[in-house]
């Protein structure tokens, strides 16, 4: 029994996901005539109230591929400084855009108004101009972290007033919706463009969405075909998308409870210093000295259970789909009896 808590990108799709899929109808998409992905990206717009969508194969071509339409060479990018556009992108910003990031320290992944107004460059040509914030929601860095709506809202009338694009790294914001109670549409109403994943706690394998106005997405596709992401008949990898969407978004309120659960095993060992509060399905605590990350996961690992270090005294834990009530269960008994020497 393998409990595999490296990423929410572990999941393997269920029988019922790979039924679907083999049923799909599909055609050419850089045609525009695969069905399946013609109603996947119908269905993310409707969900969210924006005009139209675009299939990607990943989240990180969906964050580029729009930063990559927000801006032009020179241009500045304000996010926090733990953001994965920034951090996990490959330096795809410099490399894709030209542009440049401005990264500023968030609270666990997430800034405010008067922060990004402090950064929001004037009109001068010494300075880059500032053209696009992007946030993420969850944060993934922060822990899961949820973003206070009212927190975005003042973001986006501080864009408004600027002119400045904003977007949303989105790849596990219906773990934010799902943990808030907020809606798509909530969202919808508010970025220029935002990017959600399939492929982490909704279980495909593989795909993302990049939702936006029709001038944006017509724009974003262009994009997507230089970078070399047009695909042919995937409307196989959209019929998971679909499946996903229609069964896998409640339950991410199980994955959330999963990693209480843990956190509070956890919480009773006099060799874990800290955890931070778990508000989705990340969970990141902290060793006690002189414990490391990797004593630790080496521990769990004699026990077939994963974990990721993030640094060398902190350790990434993600709950999904595959990770049954029965190995939490385990879980918490493997952690309750651990010794570390
Ligand atoms: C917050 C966040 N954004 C974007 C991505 C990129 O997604 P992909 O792995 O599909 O490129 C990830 C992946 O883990 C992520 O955690």
């Amino acid at each position: 029994m393998k409990t595999d808590l490296r990423s929410d990108t572990f999941t393997k799709p269920t029988l019922e996901m790979l039924e679907a899929m083999f049923k799909a109808e599909v055609g050419d998409d850089v045609f525009g005539e695969d069905p399946s992905i013609n109603k996947l990206e119908a269905m993310g717009a409707a969900m969210f109230g924006m005009e139209t969508a675009m299939f990607c194969p990943s989240g990180t071509m969906t964050n580029q591929i729009a930063i990559k339409v927000h801006t032009s060479p020179g241009d500045e990018v304000i996010c926090d400084d733990l953001s994965h556009v920034y951090i996990y992108e490959g330096g795809g910003i410099a490399f894709n855009s030209g542009a440049q990031v401005r990264p500023l320290k968030g609270n666990r992944g997430r800034i405010t108004a008067q922060q990004v107004a402090e950064y929001i460059n004037p009109d001068d040509l010494h300075k880059a101009r500032t053209r696009l914030v992007s946030l993420e929601n969850t944060a993934n860095r922060g822990g899961g972290s949820c973003y206070n709506f009212n927190d975005i809202i003042q973001i986006k009338e501080l864009c408004l007033q600027h002119g400045l694009g904003l977007h949303l790294d989105g790849a596990r914001l219906f773990n934010a919706l799902v943990a808030t109670g907020e809606t798509p549409k909530q969202y919808g109403e508010i970025f220029d463009s935002i990017s959600i994943c399939l492929s982490k706690g909704l279980g495909t394998p593989v795909g993302s969405l990049l939702l936006g106005k029709n001038d944006f997405i017509k724009e974003a596709r262009r994009v997507r075909k230089k970078f070399g992401g047009g695909m042919r008949q995937a409307g196989y990898l959209a019929a998971a998308g679909i499946y996903a969407l229609e069964n896998n978004i409640e339950r991410l309120a199980q994955d959330h409870m999963h990693a209480k659960q843990v956190a509070d095993a956890l919480s009773q060992k006099s060799f874990v210093k800290a955890i931070v509060p778990v508000e989705t399905n990340i969970l990141i605590f902290e060793m006690a000295e002189p414990f490391t990350a990797q004593v630790m996961i080496d521990a769990l690992k004699q026990h077939d259970i994963l974990c990721l270090p993030i640094s060398k005294t902190s350790i990434r834990m993600v709950f999904h789909l595959d990770v049954l009530p029965y190995m939490v269960a385990n879980m918490i008994s493997v952690i309750s009896n651990l010794e570390l020497a």
